[in-house]
C-alpha cells in the first residue's frame, strides 16, 4: 500500500449509490452540422460501468474520444440514445440539472485542463471542495497539492506554472472531492515519465481505497495496461477489446498520435 494513505483524510461526504450501474450509454450518438451537411461524431454506442471499474478508451486522434468523454460526463447532449448516471436519466436533464447530478458523484479532468485564470494554485483546488460544502477545503486542498507534488507552487496562478504543473492542478482538483466516478482526458498527456507514472499511482490508488471509477481517454500504454477494461473507438463507434489486445492497441494509438 502506497505510505500516503496512511494520512487520514477529510471525508466529503459522497452520497451512497443506488444503482447497480453507475454509469450507461444506450444508443447514444452525436452528429453535428457540417460544410457538407450533417457530420456523424459517434454512433450506436452502448457502455455500461459498474461502480469502481477502471475503463481506458483509446482510438486515433479526431476519432471522439473527448467528444464520448464529454457527453457521458453531461457535459454535451447527444443527438440520440441516452445517458444514465447511478440508474437515472442524465443527459435528458437540463443543463443545470446534469451540472448538479456531475458535482454529486463526478470529476472531469480537461484535456486542456481549464483552471480559473484568475485563482491560483491552491484556490482552484478549493473552489469545488467549498461547492460542496466540505469541513475543511484548505486542508483538503493542500493535501492533494501536495499528492501531487506540488506544495512548492500553493499561490502560484496558472500562467506562471509549466504545462504539467496546469494538469496536476486540475488533478488535484478531482481528487480532492474523492468522487465516484473520475472522468479524464489523457490525465498523463503533458507529463514527463516520472510524473506520469506518479499520477498513475495516484489514480489508482484513488481507484482502490475510495472505489472511485476511473474512465481514461489515453494514449499513455501503460495507463491503459492498468485499467480493467479497455474500449477503442474506430470511426465513431467504440468497441470492448480483450485484455490479451491491449498492448498492440495502446500501441497503435501512441502511433497514431505521433503522427
Ligand atoms: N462541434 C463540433 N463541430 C464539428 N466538428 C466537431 C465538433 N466537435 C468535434 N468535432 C470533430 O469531431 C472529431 C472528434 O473530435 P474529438 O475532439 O472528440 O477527438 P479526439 O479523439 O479526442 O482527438 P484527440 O486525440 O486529438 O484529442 C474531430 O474530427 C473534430 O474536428
Ligand atoms: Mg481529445
Amino acid at each position: 500500500m502506497n505510505k500516503n494513505l496512511e494520512i487520514e483524510l477529510p471525508s466529503t461526504g459522497a452520497p451512497l449509490l443506488q444503482a447497480e450501474s453507475l454509469l450507461q450509454a444506450e444508443s447514444v450518438g452525436k452528429t453535428v452540422p457540417g460544410p457538407d451537411g450533417e457530420l456523424t461524431l459517434l454512433e450506436d454506442i452502448d457502455f455500461t460501468l459498474s461502480p469502481g471499474q477502471s475503463v481506458a478508451i483509446t482510438g486515433p486522434s479526431g476519432s471522439g474520444k473527448s467528444t464520448l468523454l464529454g457527453l457521458l460526463a453531461g457535459l454535451d447532449t447527444p443527438t440520440s440514445g441516452e445517458v444514465l448516471l447511478d440508474g437515472k436519466p442524465f443527459s435528458k436533464l437540463d443543463e443545470d440539472g446534469r451540472a448538479v447530478r456531475r458535482g454529486e458523484l463526478c470529476a472531469f479532468v480537461f484535456q486542456h485542463f481549464h483552471l480559473v485564470n484568475d485563482l491560483n494554485a491552491l484556490e482552484n483546488v478549493m473552489l469545488p471542495l467549498e461547492l460542496k460544502g466540505a469541513a475543511s477545503p484548505r486542508k483538503t486542498a493542500s493535501h492533494w497539492l501536495q499528492r501531487v507534488g506540488l506544495e512548492h507552487r500553493l499561490k502560484h496562478f496558472p500562467a506562471t506554472l509549466s504545462g504539467g504543473e496546469q494538469q496536476r492542478v486540475a488533478l488535484a482538483r478531482a481528487f480532492a472531492v474523492q468522487p465516484q466516478l473520475l472522468f479524464a482526458d489523457e490525465p498523463t498527456g503533458s507529463l514527463d515519465h516520472a510524473n506520469g507514472g506518479r499520477i498513475g499511482e495516484l489514480l489508482f490508488d484513488l481507484n482502490r481505497e475510495s472505489g472511485t471509477a476511473l474512465v481514461l481517454v489515453t494514449h499513455d500504454q501503460q495507463l491503459a495496461k492498468r485499467c480493467q477494461r479497455h474500449l477503442q473507438l474506430e470511426e465513431g463507434r467504440l468497441f470492448e477489446r480483450s485484455e490479451s489486445s491491449i498492448e498492440s492497441l495502446a500501441e497503435a494509438a501512441t502511433e497514431s498520435s505521433a503522427q
